[in-house]
């Protein structure tokens, strides 16, 4: 048979931040390389090199794949270098297929081969405006590969005249497999089951990194509204969302929080608002008057706030969006509301960053669960344990921020400290926290809130 389409899937990592070697993930009763070569065979792959590192597993038995191996400790440019060295001398077209994309489909490959095939040097998926993998190449394009120093990411860019895109429906041109959280979403999508919210949850971490590329409205405006459909207090629906786009008042709000640069970044700051200007309105409507002093409508107002604020970043997560809540709109309430331009009994409870994140921050994990569920009655006895846990977990996660060099702006953490002795410092005698709030009742009182 004359070979004309060879696949190569570099799978020689050792899987470090998923805690197990990629290629042999269990994606819905079979291995993601399995997975991988069968979709490669149904697209018309005529043959796949799986690139291994020396002294990993063999591949499951059975496996219609050659296997060329590096040594261990390589890079994947390494992998391909070492794969195009491999290249049966009949191919034309190569297809680079991460074990990440696993669960991309046939369909896809089919599109992208064709795509080169029609004489592209280089065919990417794009889904929702932004490009995936796997990567189809000309095999003289991808010969480029051998240059010493040359990325696959560096093929693609050197001349975009060269690159086609194929549009996909399938959002596992994205996907990354490199947590267990990862993994359980592509596991829970694979089965159908009904537990896709609750991993997509598992995986959040706020993301304070964007690239420049806006939020179509139309998308902006789903996530709103899906997230506006968060139960409310006595159906009363006191919030609003001011979506800030314009470049000089971001500039405004991020130096009303802080000056935090995330919030320049991203295309949109979403202030969260506790809203009870539309109650002070019904109120007027009916020759009456709002009681704004009440404390309870005030914590009515700002639970409902934050329902939808949480509601949006999970939707927006759920579409690949990154996005970081900023408190620190809370420094200045009443100078925001006037920027914002809103009207009285309206405050921003808190704002969020949101747009296509270009960070990858490692999850920070939680406090150890026994601290937050309780059961028939809460564990008093338990909470020594919780902190000494709470403080391994923030420590371990220093440490892998540190060793994966993912600190805030590239900043090391501090691996000496565990939440205990932060939260201490934070909210302990001496707060900077508190110190720099103690304005805030008298602001939301002007504001048009009561606190009883
Ligand atoms: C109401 C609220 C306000 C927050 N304010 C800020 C903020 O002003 N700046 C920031 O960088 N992160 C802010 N965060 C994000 C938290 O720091 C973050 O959620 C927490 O450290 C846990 O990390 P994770 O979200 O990545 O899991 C805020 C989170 C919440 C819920």
């Amino acid at each position: 048979m004359t070979v004309r389409t060879v696949a190569i899937v570099p799978a020689a990592g050792k899987g470090e931040r998923m805690g197990a070697d990629k290629a042999l993930l269990d994606l819905g009763g079979t291995t993601a390389i399995a997975r991988i070569v069968a979709t490669c065979r149904a697209a018309g792959v005529d043959e796949v090199l799986v690139v291994r590192r020396d002294g990993a597993a063999p591949l499951p038995a059975g496996t219609a794949a050659q296997v060329v191996v590096v040594p261990p400790g390589g890079e994947m440019a390494d992998s391909l270098r070492a794969a195009q060295a491999a290249l049966p001398a009949s191919s034309t077209n190569v297809l680079v297929f991460p074990v990440d994309h696993a669960l991309v489909e046939a369909e896809t490959v089919v599109a992208l081969l064709a795509t080169v095939e029609r004489g592209a040097a280089i065919a990417l998926p794009l889904f929702r405006r932004r490009p995936g993998h796997p990567i189809a190449l000309r095999r003289d394009v991808f010969a480029e590969i051998a240059e010493p120093t040359a990325l696959l990411r560096d093929l693609v860019k050197r001349d975009p005249a060269r690159v086609r895109v194929v549009p996909s429906a399938n959002p596992w041109v994205h996907a990354d497999l490199d947590h267990p959280e990862d993994l359980r979403a592509a596991q829970c999508a694979l089965h159908g089951e009904p537990w896709s919210t609750v991993a997509q949850m598992f995986r959040h971490r706020s993301r304070r990194a964007y690239r420049p590329d806006p939020i179509p409205q139309p998308q902006l405006e789903r996530l709103v509204d899906a997230a506006r459909h968060a139960s409310t207090s006595s159906f009363i629906q006191a919030y609003a969302v001011v979506c800030v786009r314009d470049a000089a008042t971001k500039g405004e709000c991020a130096r009303l929080c802080s000056g935090q640069e995330h919030i320049v970044q991203a295309p949109v700051f979403a202030a969260i608002c506790a809203d009870l200007h539309k109650l002070a309105a019904c109120c007027g409507r009916r020759g009456t008057s709002l009681q704004a002093q009440s404390f309870e409508l005030f914590l009515q107002a700002t639970i409902d706030a934050a329902l939808v604020g949480q509601n949006l970043q999970l939707a927006a997560e759920a579409e690949g969006l990154g996005a970081c809540m900023i408190g620190a709109a809370r420094n200045h309430p009443e100078q925001l509301a006037k920027l914002l331009g809103l009207p009285p009994h309206v405050f921003v409870v808190f704002g969020m960053t949101l747009g296509h994140p270009s960070d990858d921050p490692l999850p920070r994990g939680r406090m150890p669960l026994a601290g937050v569920l309780h059961f028939e009655r809460y564990d008093v006895a338990g909470t020594g344990a919780v902190l000494d846990g709470a403080d391994d977990a923030m420590r371990a996660w220093a440490r892998r921020t540190n060793a994966a060099g993912a600190g805030k702006k590239g900043r090391p953490v501090d691996e000496t400290k565990g939440w205990s002795d932060r939260m201490a410092r934070m909210w302990g005698a001496g707060s900077d926290y508190v110190a720099a709030r103690q304005v805030l009742v008298d602001e939301l009182r002007r504001l048009g809130f009561g606190l009883g």
